[in-house]
């Protein structure tokens, strides 16, 4: 029983393959008759709607549950209603506060759990964040992605995910809000190397992408006036862009803070992919799902 709780949930190998999957232009309706049950304790716009229509173009049937319908770990078990679901839908897809809510629920092996952003991890972003490398720069010839901002659940997924592509990285963050070790030891598990700095300057050097996400996440917002304190010279503005390679691409996973993290300029640019990255979610979601339901038929 396979899940998608982080990007390393997956081998090299597997991960070229999803990104392979996510370009196929007719894949087979391997969703077909079946039920996919998509779970969001946080609001969202693209992950929800990607994923819907990724389960349609597969052939399958989105069911949106919302968390007080379940009450989960309050009315049953998240345990209990993972067990539940199986019997009814192929994949069980959550976002959640608490990362180990997922990791219990994937312990059950009833079905596989896929990761719609928790505390720790967003990997279908990540996924997504791939593609749009692949197709803008070329994820062989790209030098090096730099991220500025909050080592947060979008920066360790994408971080993960260059690693295991070989791809170099950067991080600046203020103090407080970096990498820790064990962040540090499963990016460099990858065989990317990665450039920890608080300086933004420092990181978009030789940079082939500039990435940044908001300084205050979903489930942070009493941290609100410190964070914007805190991350005061990390918005990622022209002069910033200007320090990385000729040729660079801006970032973001959206929804964007503008004026905060970045200026209207900068995510106005052509330099910019966001809306193309925000489209990719549904491509690079029908690939993640062709190949765990692949799995699903293969071995059970
Ligand atoms: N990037 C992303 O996950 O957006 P939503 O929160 O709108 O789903
Ligand atoms: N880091 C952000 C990403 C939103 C898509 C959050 O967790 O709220």
């Amino acid at each position: 029983m396979r899940h998608f709780l982080e990007v390393d949930d997956l081998t090299v190998q597997e991960l070229k393959l999803v990104l392979e999957l996510a370009t196929a232009t007719n894949p087979p309706k391997s969703l077909d008759g079946q039920g996919v049950a998509l779970i969001f304790e946080k609001p969202s716009g693209r992950t929800r709607n990607s994923m819907e229509m990724a389960v349609v173009q597969l052939g399958g049937h989105p069911m949106y549950i919302k968390p007080e319908e379940l009450g989960i770990d309050s009315r049953e078990t998240a345990e209990d209603v993972v067990r539940v679901m199986a019997g009814y839908h192929t994949v069980l897809a959550a976002r959640v506060f608490d990362h180990g809510r997922l990791e219990r629920m994937a312990a059950t092996n009833s079905m596989p759990i896929v990761n719609l952003l928790s505390d720790l991890a967003h990997p279908m972003q990540a996924l997504a964040d791939l593609l749009t490398i692949e197709q803008e720069i070329g994820l062989s010839k790209v030098n090096k992605v730099a991220y500025v901002g909050d080592s947060n659940n979008v920066w360790r997924s994408l971080a993960i995910g260059c690693s295991m592509l070989g791809i170099d990285t950067s991080v600046a963050s203020p103090a407080g809000h970096g990498p820790n070790s064990v962040d540090l030891e499963r990016i460099l598990a990858g065989g990317g190397s990665i450039q920890v700095t608080d300086d933004p300057h420092e990181a978009v050097q030789e940079a082939d992408v500039v990435y940044t996400d908001v300084w205050t996440s979903m489930g942070q917002e009493e941290e609100m006036s410190q964070r914007l304190d805190a991350f005061g010279r990390f918005t990622v503005n022209s002069a910033l862009m200007a320090g990385a390679n000729a040729g660079s691409i801006f970032m973001h996973c959206l929804p964007a803070h503008r004026g905060q993290e970045v200026t209207d300029d900068v995510i106005e640019s052509p330099q910019s992919k966001v809306f193309v990255q925000a489209h990719n979610r549904m491509h690079s979601a029908r690939g993640l799902l062709s190949w765990i339901v692949g799995e699903v038929s293969q071995h059970g």
